[in-house]
């Protein structure tokens, strides 16, 4: 795979140099820039062979997690120079592609300067990852070889190239909705993991959040993650904040940044409770001291309001729990799956069973059918929904927890004896979502963020 990149990379060299021979080029190459820390590289690398093989399971999963970002960003990088390679038609390429791929390299570059501090800081590389970081760093010169081509983004006019990619990776990532009964997966089998975990940004200050891919992703973001942290009383919120890839939330570095939903806390709309979620641009969640849901229209940043059942439960009257602790303002848990947004919550009329109602999109969205269960909110941790089924789960002890229910929509069939565990980072799970993109189960875990790989029968 390493050498797809180099071979494209060159290619492209070759063709442009061509291109300004024939005179339809005002640009000129320049070879001063040195975007990568080539020595840097090196010295990480030979410190990496230093390193011995005192390794802790949680160390080992930090490494890979990085490990794993950076070869993500490596793939999506060889992607668009083919794509890149594609748009070729005797002109040269467009402006605008050349950004993509300088943004990703300098992700790249972030994310080797963080491997190489936990590198330092843990001494726990092994000789198979040192051997990694040595193809990495074959592949990091080539890359600074194309980085010396920035200097034709000058005045060229921007191709088509963006938009075919932005729909080839929509058509890759994206499962569109669903109706009812038609999902591709059945149950599940089988959640491993932690396959990544990081502390974020704000390592131990949020314990009460959120964080997450949409699922439906608008043009241009579907490598986006979200995160909302409950910043206030470990109960509101008035803002989201977005990573433009895994990388970059790895290495803490927030672009675009927080889109706000009202500059001060708490407010009308403010996001109270962590079971939040992305769909289709716009961020799901519990209004503020009402029984409804909000959407919050990350574009126009309007908020619609989803009126829900007549008494339903709110403001801390039907948390989930675990023995005898329950998990403030957790009263209403939004999910997504293939079929799009659901709510999950209770009313007085439940006895304090779980219901569950699809949300309808359209302007305004409002709440569609809705199922009633034989389960009791607040003996539940936290539950999600995938493929039309809900999943609730239970404290084991602080390592492990249970999906131990299930509710299929489609059949109403109610299963108290799922039996599938989770391994824990941290105790609580504060925030629990699946998503069909990758089929990764994203949870929030006192203030850790952690995913898990979902396997479906
Ligand atoms: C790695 O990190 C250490 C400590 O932060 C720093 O002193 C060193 O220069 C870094 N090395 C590379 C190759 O970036
Ligand atoms: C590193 O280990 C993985 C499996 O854990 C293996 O697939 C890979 O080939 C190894 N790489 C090297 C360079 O030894
Ligand atoms: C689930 O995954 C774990 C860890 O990989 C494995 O030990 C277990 O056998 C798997 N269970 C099933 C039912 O596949
Ligand atoms: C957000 O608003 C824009 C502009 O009105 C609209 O096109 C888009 O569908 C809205 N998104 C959602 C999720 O409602």
């Amino acid at each position: 795979m390493r050498l797809y990149v180099i071979l494209p990379l060159c290619a492209l060299l070759t063709l442009t140099e061509q291109e300004h021979q024939h005179g339809k080029c005002a640009c000129e190459l320049s070879n001063s820039e040195r975007a990568f820390p080539h020595e840097k590289l090196r010295r990480a690398e030979s410190s990496a062979s230093a390193c011995n093989s005192n390794i802790t399971p949680q160390k080992t999963v930090e490494l890979e997690s990085l490990l794993q970002g950076l070869e993500q960003r490596l793939g999506e990088l060889h992607k668009d120079v083919q794509i890149l390679e594609k748009e070729d038609d005797g002109e040269l390429y467009g402006v605008l592609s050349l950004y993509v791929i300088e943004n990703e390299m300098t992700e790249i570059k972030l994310l080797m300067d963080k491997l190489n501090s936990t590198t330092l800081g843990h001494q726990l590389l092994t000789a198979n990852t040192s051997q990694q970081l040595e193809n990495m760093k074959t592949e990091m010169e080539e890359l600074e070889k194309f980085d010396s081509m920035q200097v034709i983004k000058g005045q060229q006019t921007i191709r088509s190239l963006t938009t075919d990619l932005d729909s080839c990776k929509r058509e890759l990532g994206v499962l569109s909705q669903l109706p009812q009964g038609t999902c591709p997966r059945s149950r599940i089998l089988n959640v491993t993991g932690p396959v990544f975990f990081t502390a974020g940004e704000y390592p131990g200050s949020y314990p009460y959040g959120a964080w997450g891919r949409d699922p439906k992703p608008e043009k241009g973001k579907e490598s986006w993650y979200w995160v909302v942290m409950m910043t206030s009383n470990n109960r509101y919120s008035n803002y989201v904040r977005f990573y433009s890839s895994l990388s970059t939330l790895i290495i803490g570095v927030s672009v675009p940044g927080n889109v706000e939903i009202h500059s001060s806390n708490p407010a009308t709309n403010t996001i109270q409770g962590p079971n939040n979620v992305v769909y289709g641009g716009a961020l799901y969640y519990n209004c503020y001291d009402r029984d409804a849901v909000c959407r919050f229209n990350l574009t126009t940043k309007s908020v619609s309001t989803i009126e829900l059942h007549k008494d339903t439960r709110y403001n801390s009257k039907a948390n989930f729990c675990h023995l005898d602790e329950c998990y403030p303002y957790t009263d209403l848990d939004l999910a997504t799956d293939e079929s799009g947004v659901w709510v999950i919550f209770t009313t007085a009329l439940d006895f304090g069973n779980i219901i569950l109602s699809n949300v309808e999109e359209g302007d305004p969205p409002v709440l569609g059918k809705t199922w009633q269960t034989s389960l009791y909110k607040q003996a539940v941790t936290n539950t999600f929904m995938a493929c039309g089924v809900l999943y609730a789960t239970r404290y084991v002890s602080e390592e492990v927890e249970e999906i131990f229910y299930s509710f299929n929509t489609v059949t109403g069939k109610e299963r108290f004896s799922v039996g599938i565990f989770i391994n824990k980072v941290s105790p609580n799970i504060q925030a629990l979502n699946y998503s069909p993109v990758d089929q990764m189960l994203y949870a929030y875990c006192d203030s850790i963020m952690v995913s898990y790989k979902m396997f479906f029968k």
